[in-house]
């Protein structure tokens, strides 16, 4: 077939070309729009990111106080919305009750699925940075039979999704302040990455121009696999799991290096850094503060710090250029701040959102964009005779 390249996992294959995010794997450079993330991280809030990766130029006071009032605007769920959470049964994982309430967005939202009307689209990216906290926390809420909270409008972006969370109605609900501080950071370091698995299916579902909330419920799903976004509620189960078995950081990393069956250090490698992980450097500073911060100490942070020291000095992992990736650490910050193991990768759904939507709105503004179609090698069976059902 000529001209048809084999590349499985597109480990060499430009699919776009994109002005959003710069990354270089061997250096362990990340940057949003030309600004590197740990100067985003920590001095601009996810809101302010979001504005940077979805319109391209980080906002003025003005902008983001007009964005962020937009975003406000449009917090709460239809009333009729909320029925959805009780069809589904209550230890239903929260990452595809997510995916199913932000595709049955596009039915509440009719008038404005419209790819090429800029006004509707512009509406729908608002619609969905405003009502996804909500349905997470909706999500989280029904699992665990409390009632749902309106969201609380005068609070912050992320003050709000922590009280919709974890606030009851019969009481008053303060957001630990540093809390909310190293969550709205963490959703920064989440905001985007280039074309990983989730925003790749983001673009190739919009590519046939489908929807914006179409191609958003398909990232949800693309995200939620444990070798993607899952790798941090994956993370946990394996040191709960190191734990369990007395604490053997060593004797994992040993199984990991013999290749066990569905063994291996999650949280760590990546396909594009072969170095240090920027973001994870930054989480694993955080997930110090906030866990020296705890009455008890988590012992599951112990067991990552010593599996981290282990692998960074086998040349298993530095031969392969195995290093920690952003999930590593982050389990045990959102632990620490109370969310259960499920919740984890809606997390860095609610993160990664405001990437989807700004690479989705550049894919379809492109005018070399094309419908996504792989090609194939087959391998099939030559050409061979029918066989009748009774001779067979
Ligand atoms: N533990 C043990 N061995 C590993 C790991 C790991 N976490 N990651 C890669 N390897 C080995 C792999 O077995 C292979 O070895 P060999 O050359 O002997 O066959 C070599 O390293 C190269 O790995 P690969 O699977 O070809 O690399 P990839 O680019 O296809 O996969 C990855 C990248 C992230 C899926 C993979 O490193 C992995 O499975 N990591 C664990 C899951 C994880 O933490 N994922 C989160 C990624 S960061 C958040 C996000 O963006 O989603």
């Amino acid at each position: 077939t000529g001209h048809v390249t084999y590349d499985p996992g597109f480990v060499n294959t430009a699919a776009c070309s994109s002005k959003i995010t710069y990354i270089d794997g061997d250096a362990g450079i990340l940057r949003y729009r030309g600004y590197p993330i740990d100067e985003l991280a920590g001095k601009a809030s996810f809101l302010e990111t979001s504005y940077l990766l979805i319109y391209g130029e980080l906002p003025t006071t003005d902008q983001l106080a007009a964005f962020t009032e937009k975003v406000q605007l449009h917090t709460m769920l239809h009333e009729d919305f909320k029925r959805f959470f009780d069809g589904f049964p209550r230890d239903a994982h929260p990452m595809p009750v997510l995916s199913s309430a932000v595709s049955a967005l596009s039915t509440f939202y009719q008038d404005s699925l419209d790819p090429f009307d800029s006004d509707q689209v512009e509406i729908s990216t608002v619609r969905l940075m405003a009502k996804v906290p909500t349905i997470a926390s909706y999500a989280y809420k029904t699992s665990i039979g409390q009632p749902l909270l309106y969201p609380d409008n005068t609070r912050s972006y992320v003050d709000n999704f922590l009280r919709m969370t974890f606030g009851v109605p019969a009481a008053s609900y303060d957001v630990d302040p540093a809390f909310a501080k190293v969550l709205d950071t963490l959703l920064v370091l989440h905001a985007d990455h280039e074309q990983n698995c989730s925003t790749s299916t983001v673009r190739l579902v919009g590519s046939g121009q489908a929807n914006l909330f179409a191609s958003v419920s398909a990232g949800v799903h693309a995200l939620s696999g444990p070798l993607h976004g899952g790798a941090n509620e994956a993370v946990l189960q394996m040191l709960g799991a190191i734990q369990a078995d007395g604490g053997d950081a060593a004797s994992f990393v040993r199984r990991v290096k013999a290749k066990e069956q569905g063994v291996k250090l999650m949280g760590f490698g990546h396909r594009v850094y072969k170095n240090y992980d920027p973001r994870a450097a930054i989480v694993k500073q955080a997930a110090q503060d906030v866990l020296s911060r705890m009455a008890k100490p988590d012992p599951l942070l112990d067991i990552a710090m010593k599996l981290e020291e282990i692998a960074l000095a086998d040349d298993f992992f530095v031969s392969r250029k195995l290093y920690p990736n952003v999930d590593f650490y982050t389990g045990l910050i959102y632990k620490a701040m109370g969310f259960p193991t499920k919740m984890f990768t809606v997390l860095f759904a609610l993160g990664r959102l405001p990437g989807w939507i700004a690479q989705w709105r550049e894919m379809i503004n492109d005018p070399e964009t094309k419908i996504g179609r792989p090609r194939q090698l087959y391998v099939g069976s030559p050409e061979r005779e029918f066989v009748p059902i009774e001779k067979r």
